[in-house]
């Protein structure tokens, strides 16, 4: 027997890895609920939402990164869901005290060092990106960066705002310019010797250590050293629901299964990103060691995203 009248849901991703799929076939298969599914970057689709209003096809916004959640949620659009299931799987840090969006998986922006320029022991703390000993040797994503600003914004919370803006005063007289608009590149140019050390998260070098662009990607990524700064800046990819979903019921059902450990051990695999709790089963990433986290809760971080965005511009960070 078929459903007799078959639900569809439309899901808004700033993921966008085509493993995620696999996982809405799996829902499908599971619940009945078609995906109708729409990939771009982060901040289009909450432009788009915003647009759209009460007319968005999208039940549900998945975005990475939680100043980007904190954001759509404090634009109002997202709704807070009610689930006993969500407490269960979701640690509270790693959702909105509200209920208006939950983390799926989590990552790590590590520093990544070339052995061959920079003693990979000299560097316990993101704090110590600033000694002066480094200076020419630092590579940077720019100030865009969402990742970046995230990093900043536990760094404001951890050591005041004095003392952040010295430590990004430091890195940025240490910086080797130009500023990179992404992360691989950065690693490319520590593989090369360009960079001896840098910020990444840890996905892109497992893709790389991992082969996806290529043999050549790899034998880079292979000569690179990861440091996990203690304590270590750990970020979400996360999803809500939509203020006007048309189906909020199938909207949270879908929630419900990527926050679940099968459906989370998917969604963490598909991009070699950490699940919800623990390490996971990624050899890549369990080679790369393990991590303490700083125990700051994603909230906070969305909160400070405007004050770390001024500290990184009034101190020079491009
Ligand atoms: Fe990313």
């Amino acid at each position: 027997m078929g459903h007799a009248e078959e639900t569809s849901i439309g899901v808004y991703s700033g993921r966008h890895y085509n493993s995620d799929q696999k996982l809405y076939k799996q829902f499908t298969a599971k619940t009945g609920i078609q995906v109708k599914l729409l990939e771009a970057k982060d901040d289009s689709l909450i432009e788009r939402l915003r647009q759209e209003g009460k007319n968005t096809p999208a039940d549900v916004l998945v975005l990475v990164d939680a100043a980007r959640l904190e954001r759509a949620a404090s634009l109002d659009l997202l709704q807070p869901a009610r689930s006993a299931a969500l407490l269960r799987t979701v640690p509270l840090s790693l959702r909105d005290s509200k209920g208006r969006w939950v983390g799926l998986t989590r990552r790590v922006r590590v520093v990544l060092v070339n052995p061959a320029l920079v003693n990979a022991a000299s560097i316990r703390t993101y704090g110590d990106l600033a000694n002066p000993a480094l200076k020419g040797k630092l590579c940077l994503r720019d100030r865009k960066s969402v990742y970046n600003q995230s990093l900043v914004a536990s760094q404001i919370l951890i050591r005041g705002d004095a003392q952040a803006s010295r430590w990004v005063k430091g890195m940025t007289s240490n910086v080797s310019q130009p500023y990179f608009s992404s992360d691989i590149p950065l690693i490319r140019a520590l593989g090369s010797g360009q960079c001896g050390v840098g910020l990444v998260n840890t996905y892109y070098l497992a893709r790389l250590l991992n082969g996806e662009s290529g043999p050549a990607d790899r034998a880079l990524a292979r000569k690179l050293q990861v440091v996990f700064p203690k304590p270590a800046h750990v970020n979400i990819s996360g999803a809500g629901i939509t203020r006007y979903a048309k189906n909020p019921q199938a909207a949270l059902k879908l929630i419900e299964f990527l926050a679940s450990p099968v459906g989370g051990k998917g969604y963490a695999e598909a991009n070699h990103e950490y699940p919800l709790k623990g390490y996971g089963d990624d050899a890549i990433l369990k080679g790369m060691g393990r991590f303490q986290a700083d125990g700051l809760s994603a909230e906070q971080l969305g909160s400070r995203n405007r004050d770390a965005v001024k500290l990184m511009e009034a101190n020079g960070w491009l």
